[in-house]
Order: C-alpha cells, then sequence, then structure tokens
C-alpha cells in the first residue's frame, strides 16, 4: 500500500469534520475557532479582525495576566535563569524556582507538599495513571474534564462513570466494586463548562464508607470558591477534605503548569512514577517566576476572589431573570445555553456584532442539545464592562429570539 492509499482511510473523517466548522462558520465574524484575539494590558478587551470587544469568556479569574508584579517576576525569572529548563525535573532540569513554587503551591493549599508538572492536563494523566492499573477501578464523574479521563484510559484500570453529581449513583457503582483492590473516584471541584460544585461531603461520606480515595481537580476552584479562593474544601469550610487534590496554574493564576498536592512521602513515591511529570520538559522559568508571584498575591488579595464572586452572584442573577438558562452555575464559570450548535454559533455572532465575546461550546465537549456560551467573570471586570456585557448578551439573546421582546 502506497503512501496516498494509506491517506485515503482518514480523508473521510478530515472532510466531515471539515465540512460541519464550514457550516458553522461560513463567514470571518462567526469564526470562533482557533481565533487569535489581541489582548489589551489593562482592561478586558481584545483586538480581533480590526474591531475591539469586549472578552467574557477567558480564564484569568482573580484578573493577573498583565499584573506588572506578575510580569515583572517572570522577567527576573528568566534574567536569573534564562529560558529553558536544561531537561525533565528527574535530571537536570529542576531550578531552586521549582522547589520554591512546590513550597508555595503546598502551602496555599493546605498540605505538606506539592509536585509541579508542565500543565494541568499532565497532572492529571500522571497522577490517575500512576494510582490505579489493571484490576483497579476509576470512577468518574460523567462531567469529568478529558485530562482525567485520558488519564484513566491510559491506566489499563477498569473505569466506569457516575450519573453528574450524584453520590447515590457513586454508592451504586462503588458496590460493585472489589474492595481489595485500588478504587479512584475523581471529580471536578467546579464543573469547567458548567460553573456548578462537586458535593465534596456527600461525595466524601460515600467514599470512606467503601474505601475508596476521592481526588478533585481544582482546576476552575482555586481562586473562584471558598472566602480566600482555596478551593473546593475552604468552600464547604473546611470541614471535609479530598484524599489527592491537583489543579492548573493555567486558569486564576495566569500561568502554565499543573500541580498535585499530598504529604511527602506519597509524592517522592509519585515522582518516580507519573510518567509525564519524569518524560517531559521541566516547567520554564517565566512561567514558574510568573504561578509564584501571582500565589502569593493570591494569599494577600483574597478581595480579588470576593470580588469576582459577588459579580458573578449578580451577572447569574441578572441573565437567569432576563429568562436566560445558566443551568446550576454557582460561581463565575456561566453557561449560557441555547440548545443545538447552530443556535450557539448564531447567538455568539449576534454577541460579537453587539461588542462582546462569548464563546460558543458544542459537543462533544457539552452533551448534544446543551450547546452554549461560555462566559467567566473575572475580577479583572469593571461594574462597568460587566453590565455593558450584560446588555449586549441580552440584546443578542432578544435578535437570536432566545428570550422574548
Ligand atoms: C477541569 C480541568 N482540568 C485540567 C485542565 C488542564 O489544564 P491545563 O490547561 O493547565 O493543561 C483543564 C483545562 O482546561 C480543566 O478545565
Amino acid at each position: 500500500m502506497n503512501a496516498s492509499a494509506a491517506w485515503q482511510h482518514l480523508e473521510p473523517k478530515v472532510v466531515a469534520i471539515n465540512r460541519r466548522i464550514a457550516e458553522l462558520e461560513w463567514e470571518p465574524s462567526r469564526r470562533n475557532n482557533f481565533v487569535a484575539y489581541k489582548p489589551e494590558r489593562d482592561s478586558s478587551y481584545v483586538e480581533v479582525d480590526g474591531d475591539r470587544l469586549l472578552m467574557m469568556s477567558g480564564y484569568g479569574y482573580i484578573g493577573l495576566n498583565g499584573d506588572q508584579r506578575v510580569v515583572e517576576a517572570a522577567k527576573a525569572a528568566v534574567d536569573e535563569y534564562g529560558t529553558g529548563t536544561p531537561g525533565v525535573r528527574a535530571l537536570a532540569g529542576t531550578i531552586p524556582l521549582h522547589e520554591e513554587l512546590e513550597a508555595e503551591v503546598a502551602k496555599f493549599t493546605g498540605r505538606e507538599s506539592s509536585l509541579v508538572f508542565s500543565s494541568g492536563y499532565a497532572a492529571n494523566v500522571g497522577t490517575v495513571g500512576a494510582l490505579c492499573g489493571a484490576g483497579d477501578t476509576i470512577l468518574l464523574d460523567k462531567l469529568d474534564h478529558a485530562s482525567i479521563v485520558d488519564g484513566a484510559q491510559l491506566s489499563g484500570a477498569t473505569v466506569t462513570r457516575f450519573r453528574h453529581n450524584d453520590p447515590r449513583h457513586l454508592d451504586r457503582r462503588l458496590a460493585g466494586t472489589d474492595p481489595d483492590t485500588t478504587r479512584l473516584v475523581v471529580v471536578d471541584s467546579v464543573y469547567s463548562m458548567d460553573g456548578d460544585i462537586a458535593p465534596l461531603p456527600e461525595l466524601r461520606e460515600v467514599c470512606d464508607r467503601h474505601g475508596a480515595l476521592l481526588m478533585v481537580d481544582e482546576a476552575h476552584s482555586l481562586g473562584v470558591i471558598g472566602a480566600t479562593g482555596r478551593g473546593i474544601e475552604e468552600h464547604f469550610n473546611n470541614e471535609v477534605r479530598a484524599d489527592i487534590k491537583v489543579g492548573t496554574l493555567s486558569k486564576a493564576v495566569p500561568s502554565n503548569g499543573g500541580w498535585i498536592v499530598g504529604n511527602e512521602q506519597f509524592l517522592q513515591w509519585l515522582k518516580r512514577l507519573a510518567r509525564p511529570f519524569l518524560f517531559s520538559a521541566a516547567l520554564a522559568p517565566a512561567q514558574v517566576g510568573a504561578a509564584l508571584e501571582s500565589l502569593r498575591i493570591l494569599d494577600r488579595e483574597p478581595e480579588r476572589v470576593t470580588r469576582a464572586q459577588a459579580e458573578s452572584a449578580r451577572f447569574r442573577q441578572i441573565m437567569s431573570e432576563a429568562g436566560m438558562n445558566t443551568g446550576d452555575s454557582q460561581t463565575a464559570v456561566v453557561p449560557l445555553i441555547v440548545g443545538s450548535d447552530e443556535n450557539a454559533w448564531d447567538y455568539a455572532t449576534a454577541c460579537r456584532k453587539a461588542g462582546v465575546i462569548g464563546l460558543p461550546v458544542m459537543t462533544p465537549a457539552v452533551p448534544p442539545g446543551l450547546a452554549r456560551l461560555r462566559i467567566a467573570i473575572t475580577a479583572k471586570h469593571t461594574r462597568e464592562e460587566i453590565d455593558f456585557a450584560i446588555d449586549a448578551f441580552l440584546t443578542a439573546a432578544r435578535q437570536c429570539r432566545l428570550i422574548g421582546e
């Protein structure tokens, strides 16, 4: 078989996906995927195709991207250590700044130790894959992030799903597992497309009864929930703990990287087993410096968290009172659920014409028929910007007949 014959197998798949995107994005103002947005340093506006638009779908929950102190910390790290790291963490790649960052992550999250990976994706794949293998069972919430699902599938363990945020269904799933094996339950603390919160106390109770480990992914909860942004345990008044906590340095913390926290002995073991930690280059100095400074600022300025929490609650209330479907969101992540993929693209286009960017999310990232704009309210958004966005989202919703006049 020659190479072109081999490509023929792929061609129908490539054509089908490209056709679907072309159906949704038939003119430049409908392009949403892989578009380059140029952000303004001191506001939430971005430039795209010559237009100045208000970005309402970014991740920077505590408004620190572009903060001068974080920028200076990244520059200082480059001045001291250069732009790269000379290897993987196990071989020459660890610099003192990694250790400082790990100490800060551990302190901030209330655990003895931490390990920093080169992304949140790598932290999830590495952790889940190290904890479980053939013969074990991993139990995933139906809406868990793709990195958790990928880690579970790569691990070789049996993978089962339970209904979203349903501890009773988890209970039934656990009842059929072998108590002499590792059973690992993994949930997102805050669901990235829905903005709802995992019921930690109930999950803890079920896991304890079955002797299962409970792991939470704090990607969208660090800096977002809890009185000082410390995530899901603080949200539930520190009454219960997860066994394993992982998170990212790419959402509230404006850098890159992922982390896991736990006791020293466990992490010593994990760092020898987690493949993305062992076999991928260490996080670059600029990212480490930026992450370290951001965590220190978050620790000193919890008002960033409370302001974003108050503004998100106001946004959710106004949007749902106006008739928009915001699902079960309780956080800064607010879906505006509109149904079909076409509806989401039409709505995003109308929003853009009204001056705001709300990015559409379709299947497979969300279940069919639940396409949405994924909105995130951040501490950088001013009251004026949020009011402008509310007006624009509602004007566009009326134009698209999602709500009445
Ligand atoms: C819940 C969740 N976990 C993990 C990740 C992966 O993090 P990163 O983008 O830092 O690799 C994401 C990214 O979107 C996420 O939403």
